[in-house]
């Protein structure tokens, strides 16, 4: 269901290039559950957020459902996304808002309706 081949993934910074991730293959089934673990800065979040393409591999490919969608276009690559669920580190919530609004906010800016967004 998602598998990854030969993802590399290379950050140009001042102090030179960093290798995050080096020729990572792995291939998680349906149902499989998977953990990634490492010290600090091994690369897991990078790891991670390659598979939904929030970073592009440097090199390799991502395969979601036999889909390669390592190369898809922009508008083609927020539909795929649309279907992976990600909770990140930082929630990145609105304090200010309700648990409803957090949750409807995306929803509305992807033009849900409202009877199935409530
Ligand atoms: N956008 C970026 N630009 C430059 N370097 C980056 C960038 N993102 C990550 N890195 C570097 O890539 C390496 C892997 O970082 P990553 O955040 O993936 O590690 P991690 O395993 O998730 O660490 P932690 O356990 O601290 O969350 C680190 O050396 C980090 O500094
Ligand atoms: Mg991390």
């Amino acid at each position: 269901m998602i598998k990854l081949t030969n993802v590399s993934k290379s950050f140009e910074t001042k102090k030179g290039t960093v290798h995050a991730i080096d020729d990572v293959s792995l291939e998680v089934a349906k149902g499989e559950f998977f953990g990634v673990i490492g010290y600090s800065g091994a690369g897991k979040s990078t790891l991670i957020r390659c598979v939904n393409l929030l970073e592009s591999p440097t090199t390799g490919s991502v395969f979601i459902k036999d889909q390669d969608v390592t190369n898809v276009p922009a508008e083609e690559l927020l539909q795929v996304r649309r279907k992976i669920g990600m909770i990140f580190q930082g929630f990145n919530l609105l304090k200010t808002a309700t648990v409803y609004d957090n949750i409807a906010i995306p929803l509305k800016l992807t033009d849900v309706d409202k009877q199935e967004l409530d």
